[in-house]
């Protein structure tokens, strides 16, 4: 049952710069783990070409949104769509190969396999021929070109976020879900990897963006939610949140 969110109206409203309809529709989740609630009926919807992004604080529910989006977890109730198809029953597996990549928090590079392998690891749900993708990561990220023979736990840790979102790319997402992209990273590297995300997007990419940051995510962003222990608490245009009160003095430390 769809359960109210508090502050804005809850609609599956497209959004304000166009495309095509919702590519994923996230409909009253209610997920626990054991007897802990960790989702209390979360709805948000990404269309077609947009940056959408999911600002909250530790333990707000951000990963394991993303988690049941991409399968991990499994619903008590509600649904997730992509594309107009429900998920409930499809394996994570095939959920990549649909297109809905996960970057995960952490970023889960292999440290012990070089920098291609990890690469090559990523388009292991392909069996078409991927050369081309993988030459459009390296252009991304020139520094992974540079260190393709390297064994990726020698990598900055800037550089291994860049290398996990360079294997989500060999996957061809349609959806790219990106789990806290800047976290533990100084200040000129989240730089470069939001300009990055932009880019991606740019070029055809959606995204749904999990961020603590809610500066750089509501700069790079179409739209925005607000997770507030598991349940939405705000949405709307990205610049509309930057600007609200209740924004900059929870999540921007103004005012
Ligand atoms: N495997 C697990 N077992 C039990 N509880 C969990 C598990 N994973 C997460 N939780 C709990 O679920 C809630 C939501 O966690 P989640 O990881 O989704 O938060 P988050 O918003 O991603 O936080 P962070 O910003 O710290 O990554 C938290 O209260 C967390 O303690
Ligand atoms: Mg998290």
């Amino acid at each position: 049952m769809p359960e109210a969110t508090a502050g804005a109206p809850t609609t599956a409203t497209p959004t304000p710069t166009g495309g095509g309809g919702a590519v994923l529709e996230v409909r009253d989740l209610v997920v626990n783990y054991g007897a802990v609630r960790a989702l209390h009926g979360v709805s948000l919807s990404v269309a077609r070409g947009e940056i959408v992004t999911l600002i909250g604080c530790n333990g707000a529910g951000k990963s394991t949104t993303l988690r049941t989006i991409s399968g991990l977890l499994r619903p008590v109730s509600g649904s997730v769509r992509f594309e107009g198809e429900p998920l409930a029953k499809v394996p994570a597996h095939e959920i990549v190969r649909r297109g809905v990549v996960q970057c995960p928090e952490g970023r889960g590079v292999f440290a012990n396999l070089t920098v291609d392998e990890n690469l090559e690891l990523g388009a292991y749900t392909r069996n078409d021929d991927h050369a081309a993708d993988r030459e459009r990561a390296l252009t991304l990220f020139p520094r992974l070109r540079e260190r393709l023979r390297q064994n990726a736990g020698t990598l900055s840790g800037g550089e291994q976020q860049m290398l996990a979102m360079a294997r989500a790319l060999l996957a061809r997402p349609k959806l790219l879900l990106l789990d806290e992209p800047s976290l533990g990273l100084a200040p000129q590297i989240v730089q470069t990897i939001f300009s990055i995300i932009r880019e991606i997007n740019a070029s055809g990419t959606t995204i749904l963006l999990v961020e603590q940051n809610a500066h750089m995510a509501l700069t790079v962003a179409h739209r925005a939610y607000v997770l507030e222990v598991g349940r939405i608490a705000m949405e709307g245009p990205a610049a509309t949140l930057a600007a609200s009160d209740e924004v900059r003095k929870a999540y921007l430390g103004i005012g």
